[in-house]
Order: C-alpha cells, then structure tokens, then sequence
C-alpha cells in the first residue's frame, strides 16, 4: 500500500508554476492577478482566502482580495464583480463559498466573466468539460486527477466509482475519468447497495460529507482510493473513507488531511495562469 501525498504533489506543482509564472509575465510583459470576494467572517473562509493570496503571493501572482461585510447590499457585490470583469490586471475572480444566507449565491457567481472563472462553476466551464473540451475545470476534481496522474494510476478502462453527486466534485470528476476513457459509476444517498458498487471498484473517488462511511468490507483489495472528504470528529479531521480498515487492502489512499486538500489550492493558480494565457490568446 501506498500513500498518496498530496502535500508533498502540492507543493511540486507550486514550485514549477513560479517558473511558468516568470516566463508567461516575460512573454506577455504583465503581471498576472487573482481576485478574491470574501463576504462576511466565517472563520475558515478566512483561513482559506488568506492561504490563497499566501500562494499566489509565493508563486508571483499577484492577489487582490476584497473584504466585503455580510450585509452589503447584493448590489454593491454584483458592481464590485462587473470592475473586476473588466480589468485587465485581474485574469481569475473566485467569490469564497459559503456566502451568508441572505445572498443569491447563484446570481452572484452567473455575473463572473467566464474567462475569468477558474473556480470552473459557471454553466459554460461546466459545458465545455461536459462536451470534453475543458478550459477552466473546478479545482477540487482537477485535484484527483493530477494525483493520479501524478502517481502514474492508470485510469483507461478501469472501473471508476464515484460516491457523491455534488457540482462541484462528485460530477466534475465523473466527467473526468469518463473523458480519460474509464467506466464510471456515480453513486450518492439513494443508491441501493452501495457495496456492491464500491467493491467493483478499481478506482474510488469518495465525495459524500459522511465520516468514514467507506469500511474495509466495501472496497476490493488493490483498489485505489481517493478520499475527497473532510470531517470533524472528537479525535480531529477524518475523511469519507475509514482509513484504518481501507488502508490495508488499498494499492494506493489519499490520507485525510494532507491528501487531495493542499492540491486545490495548486490547482486554483493552475487555473489563475491557465485563464492569463487564455486571455492573452495563447
Ligand atoms: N469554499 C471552499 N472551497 C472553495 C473553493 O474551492 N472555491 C470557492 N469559491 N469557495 C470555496
């Protein structure tokens, strides 16, 4: 068995981006910035916006990040995204999610620019990885795929499970492993056996919100596993999957954390230089 380090990936795929970084701002003589929307101060959004403008600040891109109170007007959202449309030193704009109730979250992220969506949410970036011409691919699934390719797991007609239906991962990364050519199988919280759909399993890919609900007895021996997962429970974080009785009969396992975490925040200034070149007519 063995682990997928995915801090370990992470932090290889950040270093190599700040030598494509420096040599896209030479070639197209400016800087590349990333614009992040907080609204409100739910503890770990603040976390996560900070590690994001921490990132692009180590890898050469430069971040903007807006501080907004929960209460401002929607309005006054909505006007802030049209300047940000609009200007030329911002390539990506990513609204931190959850936003406070009182907003219409979808309306909020529908008034992105496409090409500057390299959260890959908007119905276009959606449509495009779904006609198997992605551009901009949500980060989390665009995260699996890497480490999979990273630790050289074939993924060409294997048998592919997905647990978990969600937009932003469980059907992204379906749509993934189908346009590399693997069979895949989406189950969710009204699939019926569900172990009998895990064990065909060569690849699983758990994105469900439900600690450890992945055992031993659900998985084939030699399957590889990505957990997708993060939950609090009283001894700390623990994924989708219950590594203790999974790990033993696993070829390859994400551990939780440290496994597909630290590779979406790689993968947003993936996307943030991906969507630069885009831009600049690559
Ligand atoms: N909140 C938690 N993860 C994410 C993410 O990847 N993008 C956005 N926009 N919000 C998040």
């Amino acid at each position: 068995m063995q682990i997928i380090d995915g801090k370990k990936t992470a932090s290889e795929i950040r270093l190599a981006l700040k030598e494509k970084v420096s040599s896209a701002v030479m070639k197209y003589k400016k800087p590349i910035g990333l614009a992040v929307i907080l609204v409100g101060d739910d503890a770990p959004s603040k976390i996560y916006t900070a590690n994001k403008a921490k990132a692009c600040n180590e890898i050469g891109i430069q971040s903007f990040l807006y501080r907004l109170e929960d209460g401002i007007p929607q309005e006054e959202i909505l006007a802030l995204i049209d300047r940000l449309n609009r200007d030329d030193a911002v390539n990506g704009i990513l609204v931190q999610l959850p936003l406070p109730k009182r907003y219409d979250e979808s309306n909020i992220l529908k008034s992105i620019d496409v090409n500057k969506d390299v959260d890959g949410y908007s119905a276009y970036q959606i449509g495009r990885l779904n006609l198997g011409k992605p551009e901009l691919v949500s980060c989390t699934p665009l995260g699996v795929l890497t480490l999979l390719d990273t630790y050289q797991i074939p993924i060409e007609g294997k048998e592919a499970v997905v647990v978990g239906r969600s937009n932003v991962v469980g059907k992204p990364v379906a749509q993934l492993l189908l346009s590399r050519n693997a069979t895949v199988t989406i189950c969710h919280s009204r699939t019926q056996n569900l172990a009998e759909h895990t064990r065909r399993a060569d690849i699983l890919i758990v994105a469900a919100g439900r600690a450890k609900m992945i055992t031993g007895d659900m998985v084939k021996r030699g399957v590889v596993v990505i957990d997708v997962g993060i939950n609090r429970d009283e001894h700390g974080l623990c994924g989708d999957v219950d590594f203790d009785s999974v790990a033993p009969k696993a070829s390859y396992i994400t551990p939780v954390p440290g496994g597909v975490g630290p590779m979406t925040i790689a993968m947003l200034m993936t996307n943030t230089l991906k969507a630069y070149e885009l831009q600049n007519g690559r």
